[in-house]
């Protein structure tokens, strides 16, 4: 079995990623710009920014902090985001979802410049993920797919299954693994599938991305299968010093005596996350001076 470490993959990416902000700070006298932007007080999200920030500090990338209390109107919303778009030192906007119930998200994320957009989640990056053109690509099945070429793993032929179907992971996940460089075939299943398990049991590779902590078995996987786990959810534990432990979809335990290769949570696909932002901000930094990297 391999383990597919994110936490070793995503320190050489953002290692790549530093260097290149370097490049960028010496070409044109300043460093590049990702704004975070925090509603509320929620604790996983505030500990995302948290861990977005300190990434930020180690790649040479500037941070900006624009945090508002949850009675934010949508509108007062909309209008930062706008001030950032004309902002030419702003290269990367980040919106940290969920919102608060009483904001639109999609009008939130149609609101962001599609080519600061470093989440990759506005139509136009998605649109243009699903034609195979040249895109910001949202940061976890970027990070996926980053890890599995570390390791030299091809995804050609494979049999794919993803269990999760949200805009952020599953679905451009599947566009992903399906387009010519990749060549996989996909199933997606989600919360209304009648029966994941035969999915699960065929696939080659199994991307699992649905917040179900530890819900996938040995008994369900098949033997030498690359398995991805995306899921990372907080679960009581009042053995632990924080009253939490935090939980993948995966049975880690069981599923790694038969799995050829897998990710372990925390310190795999999360990291892997973190680390395709910076790339993305530069990305979208590069690209405002209209280079490609
Ligand atoms: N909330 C959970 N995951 C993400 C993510 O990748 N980006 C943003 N903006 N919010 C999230």
């Amino acid at each position: 079995m391999v383990l597919l470490s994110g936490k070793s993959v995503s320190q050489a990416k953002k290692d790549e990623a530093r260097q290149r902000s370097d490049e960028y700070s010496s070409l044109y006298g300043r460093k590049p710009l990702l704004a975070v932007v925090l509603i509320g007080s929620d604790p996983s999200s505030q500990s995302y920014v948290a861990s977005k920030r300190k990434a930020c500090e180690y790649c040479n990338i500037d941070h900006r902090d624009c945090f508002f209390d949850s009675d934010i109107s949508e509108s007062q919303l909309l209008g930062f985001i706008d001030s950032l778009n004309k902002d030419e030192g702003v290269d990367g906007i980040l919106v940290q979802l969920p919102l608060p119930s009483h904001i639109d998200e999609h009008k939130v994320i149609l609101a962001i410049d599609p080519s600061k957009d470093v989440d990759g989640f506005h139509p136009f990056n998605i649109g243009s993920l699903l034609l195979g053109y040249p895109s910001l690509v949202p940061c976890t099945p970027k990070g996926v797919l980053q890890l599995l070429d570390s390791y030299g793993i091809s995804t050609a032929s494979m049999d794919a299954c993803i269990l999760g179907r949200s805009n952020i992971v599953g679905k451009p996940m599947g566009a992903l693994l399906m387009q010519k460089d990749r060549n996989a075939t996909v199933s997606t299943c989600h919360s209304l599938t009648s029966d994941i398990v035969p999915f699960i049991k065929r696939a080659d590779l199994l991307i699992s991305a649905m917040g179900k902590p530890e819900l996938i078995k040995a008994s369900m996987v098949k033997k030498g299968a690359v398995v991805i786990d995306v899921g990372f959810t907080r679960v009581e534990d009042p053995s632990s010093p924080k009253g939490y432990r935090i939980a993948g979809d995966v049975d880690f335990e069981e599923v790694k005596e038969v799995a050829g290769a897998i990710t372990p949570v925390p310190g795999g696909v999360g990291l892997m996350t973190v680390a395709m932002l910076m790339h993305n901000t530069l990305q979208a930094a590069f690209s405002a001076r209209g280079v490609s990297i």
